[in-house]
């Protein structure tokens, strides 16, 4: 039933897995997922997982909707990445919205503690929400990657894997917010929230494991730089090659730009991507 990489190379510490499509990607990450919470449940009878969202999630958290009798989600507390300030729950690009939709309702975790980033003291929440995660160490995190290469919200402008914080307010910039105009959840980037509540780099880099699932063209050049550009804030995602566990799916199309490395030849032609 596990789908096999096409190819699966390490990248510094970050394993790097290759399939043929976005759907096999998202089932690979799906069946590794369950295999990985397994073990948490086995060594200590319950799991902290944080989810993240975006369009390049869908086949992922389809799949593992489609295994959730596999596992007993009801052990899993929930938790997510990131969350636009001043939005709120019911909004159609709230990303509560679509971890309610798409993994509360469907894999029912037995709890999830969202950003509230409609909350009338954002500082405030950005405080509750880091004890939240300080009190519940996270074993398991998904973690996507941006078309401008970042995680969360942890734009190249405004990531800094020093921040001594776990949550902070971060001001996204155009790429970003394009970003999600492309995506279809804004009619246009003056729709886009300029802020938003986001894990640190230091708060994803403290999750004991990272699954991070990146298909589609529109990333190649991110998960190029990711892997193969210097460590740096120039390219957020970078940071994961230095985590002791996290592991990177994608897809030929999200794959195609790094491909000498990988002993295939690049097989696609210009896209948009980091700045
Ligand atoms: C989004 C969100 C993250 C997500 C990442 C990839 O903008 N900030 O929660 O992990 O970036 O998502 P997308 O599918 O939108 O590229």
């Amino acid at each position: 039933m596990d789908v096999k990489a096409r190819k699966e190379r390490k990248y510094d510490r970050l394993l790097t897995r290759v399939y043929a499509d976005k759907a096999e990607c998202g089932r690979a990450a799906a069946g590794r997922a369950i295999e990985v919470l397994r073990d948490v449940l086995q060594q200590k009878g319950s799991a902290n997982v944080v989810f993240s969202t975006g369009s390049s999630q869908f086949a992922f958290v389809e799949a593992l909707s489609r295994r959730k009798d596999e596992f007993d989600w009801g052990r899993v507390n929930a938790f997510h990445l990131d969350e636009y300030v001043g939005i709120s729950s019911d909004h159609p690009a709230s990303f509560r919205l679509w971890l309610r939709q798409r993994v509360a309702d469907r894999l029912c975790p037995g709890s999830f503690t969202y950003i509230e980033g409609d909350a009338d003291d954002p500082d405030g929440e950005c405080r509750r929400y880091e004890q939240v995660l300080r009190e519940n160490p996270i074993d398991l995190a998904f973690v996507g990657i941006g078309e401008n290469g970042h995680i969360a919200f942890n734009d190249p402008p405004v990531a800094d894997f020093e921040d001594p914080r776990w949550v902070n307010i971060v001001e996204l910039d155009e790429a970003c917010r394009r970003q999600q105009v492309g995506e279809g959840w804004f009619p246009s980037i003056a729709d886009v929230p300029r802020f938003a509540i986001t894990m640190t780099v230091p708060a994803i880099m403290a999750c004991r494991r990272i699954i991070s699932v990146v298909p589609e063209k529109r990333k190649a050049r991110a998960v190029k730089a990711t892997l193969e550009e210097p460590v740096s804030t120039a390219c957020p995602a970078s940071i994961l090659r230095t985590h002791q566990a996290a592991e990177l799916y994608l897809d030929e199309e999200s794959a195609c730009f790094f491909a000498t490395s990988m002993e295939h030849e690049p097989r696609c032609g210009p896209t948009q991507g980091i700045h």
